[in-house]
């Protein structure tokens, strides 16, 4: 079994395709253990791409996410949960550039490269255990997830008990 991180980035929330690439996703077969809509920050958006700090298109990519160029700073994240997760999901998304990706995927159908070379290619799925880790434990709290998916520590928040990752 395994965990993977879907974002529903924000040129797909302009187009309102959220239920279709909802209901593509459906057909893997696996169950969604965490959802919300999430205001991505600056520093969000950086470490969530930190591996491409040295990029050329790495500014973009942050403003990307954070909604510059759709007028909106949202999108959605959702966990996935089930067997062959990742690779399932990813054959669901196509290729990370959407001008190579089977035009039966996501991105496919949806995504483009815009003039100054920058994909947007609709969603993002995290493309390994390692780093569907790392990127779960970056946009979700353990609470905010229905499995215990990796260790967890408790720590007293104005007097409330609290889950953090460990
Ligand atoms: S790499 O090169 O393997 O470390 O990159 P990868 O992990 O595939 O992530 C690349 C993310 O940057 C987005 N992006 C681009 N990549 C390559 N070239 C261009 N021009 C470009 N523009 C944007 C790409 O969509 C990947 O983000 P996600 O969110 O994973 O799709």
């Amino acid at each position: 079994m395994e965990a993977a991180l879907v974002l529903i980035k924000p040129d797909a929330l302009k187009k309102s395709l959220t239920g279709d690439i909802l209901s593509r996703i459906s057909s893997a077969g696996l169950e969604i253990i965490g959802a919300k809509v999430v205001r991505v920050s600056e520093d969000l958006a950086k470490m969530h791409y930190a591996h491409l700090k040295d990029k050329p298109f790495f500014q973009d990519v942050i403003d990307y996410i954070c909604g510059k160029q759709h007028g909106r700073n949202k999108v959605i994240a959702l966990v996935y949960w089930g067997e062959k997760a990742i690779s399932k999901l990813r054959a669901l998304a196509g290729a990370t550039n959407p001008e190579e990706a089977d035009p039966t995927t996501v991105r496919g159908a949806y995504g483009r490269i815009t003039t100054s070379g920058v994909y947007e290619n609709v969603i993002h799925v995290s493309d390994s255990p390692e780093t569907a880790e790392r990127e779960i434990k970056l946009w979700f709290s353990p609470e905010e997830i229905i499995e215990d998916l990796y260790p967890t520590k408790t720590m007293v928040e104005g007097g409330r008990a609290v889950a953090i990752w460990a």
